[in-house]
């Protein structure tokens, strides 16, 4: 893994790299994934790419194919990639890349597991709510990884939140239960509309992507949808 990075590396010219330690996604043979991809907001007009970390061309965004689509969302200041019927000589080395400066910086690499079963997943990959209410997460872990430390991590920002502790400056609050089996559940209370976005379930260096999206309250749809209904 170190010499496919190191490779890609010299490849790409990448001036700053963080972090050696890949995130690993595991995916089921035949399954899909979709992977955020934020950038920068002061990136926003860059071109920016997906990269397979092969010999093969990187993909730009917006850009779909039968089992790839790579999507630009400028107002999120992400980009998501979705990979379909994965097979397993797709697993390795992937790359968000933006470029800057005439450059391409990778801004997330993950290394891809394809695997019947999968050592990390979720019971859905996307959940809503409306502001104010709660949503569970439950994320499913093999028993290799059962004495590790569980986490819920937000990929905007990295911030991540353990079993035992639960920041109490944010006003949603999030707190995380752990069968100590095969299964943690996180319960986000009191979502607010900043809350919205992509995160990840995590246990050793594994990561399950989670999309959460709050939409305004029921009250205001409610009422909005009476002023639709008059209206007409
Ligand atoms: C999409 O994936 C399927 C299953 O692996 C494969 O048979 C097909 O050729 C792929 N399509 C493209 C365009 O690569
Ligand atoms: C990609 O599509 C989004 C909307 O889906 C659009 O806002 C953005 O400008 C497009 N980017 C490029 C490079 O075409
Ligand atoms: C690459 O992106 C990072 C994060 O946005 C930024 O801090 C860094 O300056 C960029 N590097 C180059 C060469 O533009």
């Amino acid at each position: 893994m170190f010499y496919i990075s190191a490779g890609f590396w010299l490849v790409l010219g990448v001036e700053s790299f963080s972090d050696w330690l890949t995130s690993t996604i595991t995916v089921q043979p035949g399954g899909s994934v979709t992977i955020p991809c934020y950038y920068d907001e002061k990136y926003t007009p860059q071109k920016k790419y997906w990269n397979s970390g092969t010999d093969k061309p990187n993909k730009y965004t917006n850009t779909t194919e039968e089992n790839l689509s790579v999507i630009d969302h400028p107002d999120q200041s992400l980009f998501t990639v979705t990979m379909r019927n994965l097979q397993d000589n797709q697993a390795g080395d992937y790359y968000c890349v933006v470029e800057t400066g005439g450059k391409l910086n990778v801004t997330y690499e993950l290394f891809l597991l394809v695997h019947s079963a999968p050592a990390m997943s979720v019971m859905s990959s996307s959940v809503s709510g409306h502001e104010g209410d709660d949503v569970r997460v439950q994320c499913f872990y093999s028993s290799a990884y059962k004495y590790q430390l569980k986490r819920w991590c937000r990929y905007k920002d990295q911030k991540c939140f353990s079993e035992k502790k639960t920041d109490t400056s944010q006003s949603s609050s999030v707190q995380i239960s752990d069968d100590g089996e095969s299964s943690f559940t996180v319960l986000m209370t009191g979502l607010r509309l900043s809350d919205s976005g992509w995160y990840f379930c995590s246990v050793g260096h594994l990561q399950a992507p989670v999309q959460l999206t709050v939409t305004k309250d029921g009250v205001s749809a409610l009422h909005a949808s009476t002023v639709f209904c008059t209206s007409i």
